[in-house]
């Protein structure tokens, strides 16, 4: 049996789509329940579902087998797990994002709001530029707007969400998408049921 953790969410539902596809289906996914728990016993599979930014922690404690995440997550945590392959799906970057018409006055520390800190402060060091983090969970486009920060570090997927609020990417610095991910013991013991996985959703790709 191998245990799934799914992100909730839409792209938990394109991800699953992927598997059903390549036979891994499990129709009561599908319904309207509150159910965290799916199991298809015949076809040897079970699905948790997941908050996003958990499922890597699921899977590196082996809670879960295999689970997928963005690479901006991996990115931001360096979870102790293989990195599978690309599903090509949830494709979207980590931008450094302002207020149009904004300029840096490089004279000060730069105010970042993000809920990627990781890979900010990275981004930032390799620049040697000095930055104050401000950690937020959400609506971070909010923080340039009322002035809690100078820039923002975050997801653009449309571009729709920093159009809406008058801000603009100053500089792409990460390209995303889904990846499976596969914690390093459950891999070594069920390595044939996870490749025949990895070898099913290849096959869809390309
Ligand atoms: C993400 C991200 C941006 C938005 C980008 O937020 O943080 O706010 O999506 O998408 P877009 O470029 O297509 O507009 P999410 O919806 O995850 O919600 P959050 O604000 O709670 O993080």
């Amino acid at each position: 049996m191998i245990r799934v953790a799914l992100p909730k969410g839409r792209l938990g539902n394109d991800v699953y789509d992927r598997f059903a596809a390549i036979g891994y289906s499990c129709p009561e996914l599908k319904g309207n329940s509150r159910k965290l728990v799916f199991e298809d016993a015949e076809k040897g599979i079970s699905y948790i579902l997941v908050k996003p930014s958990d499922v890597a922690v699921y899977v590196e404690r082996g809670a879960a087998d295999i689970g997928v995440i963005g690479r901006d997550t991996l990115l931001e945590y360096s979870p102790d797990v293989y990195e599978l392959c690309d599903l090509g799906l949830g494709r979207c970057s980590i931008a450094v994002a302002a207020k149009n018409g904004w300029k840096d006055n490089t004279a000060l520390p730069l105010r970042v709001a993000t809920k990627y800190p990781n890979v900010a402060k990275r981004y930032y060091a390799a620049q040697s530029r000095e930055i104050d983090i401000i950690s937020l969970h959400g609506s971070i486009e909010l923080a340039p707007i009322v002035g809690l920060s100078d820039v923002i570090v975050d997801i653009v997927e449309t571009g729709t969400t920093l159009k809406e609020n008058d801000l603009s990417v100053v500089t792409r610095i990460e390209e995303s998408s889904a990846r499976l991910i596969a914690n390093k013991s459950s891999y070594m013991f069920k390595k044939e049921s996870i490749d025949a996985i990895v070898a099913g959703m290849e096959a869809f790709s390309e």
